[in-house]
């Protein structure tokens, strides 16, 4: 262990230039135009992997490719098999000209590294690709067995990974898996995250006449998409917050007394919140605290937006149609396809005849909750607290990770979220950044994750 730390130590420099050319791979999902940015970015972590002693290949799918690396195998020695999982695909950049430099080329300011990808999730997978590179560099015997399956469609919902875990279902197999995806409230608190928020995504357009039309010309005699759509979405919520949708809470789990103490405990304070978001005042649903609000309750949220003209200056007409992109964000107890019911059914219910709606359904995934009291995450919280020197936490996080459930279904495998992000690195947003702190304690943390768990 002490040549793994000490490997650790001495190339940091270089592991940061490697971090660099990660990064500069325009690796948007989301984008159709990006395609060849993904499958350059999943080649070079092929070579990469390749170049610090595992074998990778790369794994075509329907849409990106999936890379597969593993650490050599014995064939003498049964040793505990771990996938670790994270994912080479980024978040879209715009709004472009908010970015204090250009979103591909990496740039430091202090300890922090400003990218798209650098905390969401670039360089938190390559945090452990570093350790495990510790292990081989120096002869090192890793004490486990380590399948590395980094994806490129994690940020659009993860739609060919299903097929791939049941396909290599064999070769997967694994006492558990390690993710990376997650984040920590700050360095003092290292975190082992035991729930995420499930997820449904869908879009509504509302159409109006069938072209744009002259609002002096037409204007009063005519609904207004735009307009509908406003309406239409603001019968989902009242004042305060709450889900005006009837049934949306049906099977929502009601936190324990022991959930609301945990999750009070929480070190980030709602002043502190409101300063870092830059809100004139926190807001949510009666009842809850911002911390619950944000990763234990359920949310209906617009994410998109857009109807008529959006260019400088003014341009006075009656737009041929309104669309708003919507995310609802699912705790333990809901079901995702039901809560699509409902959620359209209020949508149909609630949409005036003088427009025609088309919906198109999006991703969907469960919420995830896992006991924290298996040996593997007590050997994952000792290996925290090794890297961070501190006690770690339990967390309850509202972010999604589709596949967690997929893992659990098809290996039976639990996953062990270890997140190194922090809560103002701009993950989704303009000027993403990752803390280098994070990313030295996190190869720490992952060379003492494989000693943990190996002794198992
Ligand atoms: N890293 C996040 C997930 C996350 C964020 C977990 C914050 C915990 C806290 C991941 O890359 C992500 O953004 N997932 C998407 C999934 C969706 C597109 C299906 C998300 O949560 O929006
Ligand atoms: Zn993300």
């Amino acid at each position: 262990m002490k040549e793994v730390l000490k490997y650790l130590k001495a190339n940091q420099d270089r592991f940061l230039e490697e971090l660099y050319e990660y990064l500069r791979f325009a690796s948007v999902s989301a984008q159709p135009q990006h395609k060849p940015d993904l499958e350059q970015c999943a080649g070079w972590l092929v070579r990469h992997c390749k170049k610090i002693g595992m074998t990778a290949r790369l794994v075509a799918t329907n849409g990106h490719p999936i890379v597969v690396a593993r650490t050599p195998r014995s064939e003498h020695s049964r040793r505990p098999h771990f996938i670790v999982y994270g994912h080479y695909d980024v978040q879209p950049v715009e709004p472009l000209d908010l970015w204090i430099s250009p979103p591909f080329e990496p740039r430091k300011k202090g300890r922090q590294i400003f990218a798209r990808g650098s905390t969401d999730n670039k360089g938190q997978n390559f945090a452990h690709l570093k350790a495990v590179e510790a292990y081989l560099k120096t002869n090192t015997p890793l004490p486990c067995d380590l399948t590395f399956v980094l994806e490129g469609e994690e940020e659009v919902g993860s739609a060919h990974l299903d097929s791939f875990l049941k396909k290599h279902r064999r070769e997967l197999a694994c006492r558990a898996v390690v993710v990376s995806d997650t984040g920590i409230p700050d360095l003092d608190h290292p975190a082992l995250t035991c729930a995420l928020r499930g997820i449904i995504a869908f879009e509504i357009t509302l159409f109006g006449p069938a072209r744009d039309l002259h609002s002096g010309g037409f204007g009063g005699a005519v609904e207004n998409p735009a307009m509908a759509l406003a309406r239409l979405l603001a019968t989902v919520r009242d004042d305060h917050g709450k889900i005006l949708i009837p049934g949306f809470y049906d099977g929502a789990q009601a936190l324990t007394r022991l959930e609301r103490r945990q999750s009070a405990r929480y070190p980030l304070s709602d002043a502190h919140l409101k300063k870092m978001l830059g809100v004139t005042r926190l807001f949510g649903e009666p009842g809850y605290t911002a911390t619950e609000r944000r990763s234990v309750r359920p949310t209906f949220e617009i994410n998109g937006l857009t109807s008529g003209y959006q260019g400088e200056g003014t341009k006075t007409i009656v737009p041929a149609w309104a669309r708003a992109k919507i995310t609802c964000r699912l705790v333990p107890g809901q079901k995702p396809d039901q809560i699509r019911k409902v959620v359209l059914r209020h949508l149909k219910k609630n949409c005036p005849d003088t427009v025609r709606m088309e919906i198109e359904a999006g991703h969907g995934a469960d919420a995830y909750l896992v006991q924290p009291d298996s040996p593997t995450a007590q050997a994952a919280l000792r290996a925290l607290e090794m890297a961070f020197h501190r006690k770690p936490i339990l967390l309850r996080e509202g972010g999604s990770i589709p596949i967690v459930n997929q893992f659990k279904k098809c290996l039976g495998a639990d996953s062990l979220l270890l997140g190194l992000g922090l809560p103002d690195d701009n993950a989704h947003s303009p000027n993403e950044k990752f803390d280098l702190d994070c990313f030295e304690k996190g190869q720490v943390m992952s060379a003492h994750l494989w000693q943990e768990l190996g002794a198992l």
